[in-house]
């Protein structure tokens, strides 16, 4: 069993995407194990986004993700980490398998819809930021 931080961005939470994109996890098979709706504060979007401290979109991510609500979910499943990321597809759309929901939703590299964790150490790191009161409490319940 494993897990994987989503983000529903912006963009999507302004398109009425939420539904359709949990949906499509659910669909899969993944199952929520954590939900919740807020604005991320400058502090938390610096630390989400570390890795990409420097680069030359660093500071429109920034912008980006604490421009409106965001809706942050904790994934469970048997390799949610690389099942996620092949339903979101590529970061660019336009690369983005068919189907994907960045092929589907996603206008550019920034307003991609959606975020996940690329590896179990960042899934780790991204759920203690995003969900820093329920450390245990979001892991699934057996049966
Ligand atoms: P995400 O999975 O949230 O991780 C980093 C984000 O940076 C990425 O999705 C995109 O939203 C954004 N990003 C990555 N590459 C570019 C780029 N070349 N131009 C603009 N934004 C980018």
């Amino acid at each position: 069993m494993e897990q994987s931080l989503i983000l529903i961005k912006p963009d999507a939470v302004t398109h009425h995407l939420i539904g359709a994109i949990i949906g499509r996890y659910e669909e899969e098979g993944l199952t929520v194990s954590a939900l919740q709706m807020l604005r991320p504060t400058q502090e938390l979007a610096v630390a989400h986004y570390a890795e990409h401290q420097g680069k030359p979109f660093y500071e429109a991510l920034l912008s980006f993700i604490t421009s409106g609500d965001v809706v942050a979910l904790i994934l469970s499943g048997e390799d949610a980490i690389a099942r996620v990321r092949l339903l979101n597809g590529a970061t660019d759309p336009q690369k983005a398998d068919a189907g994907t929901l960045r092929a589907l939703y996603g206008e550019d590299p920034m307003h991609n819809v959606v975020h996940a964790s690329n590896s179990s150490a960042n899934a780790q790191r991204e759920i203690a930021l995003w969900f820093p009161k329920s450390e245990t409490s979001h892991v699934p319940s057996e049966g």
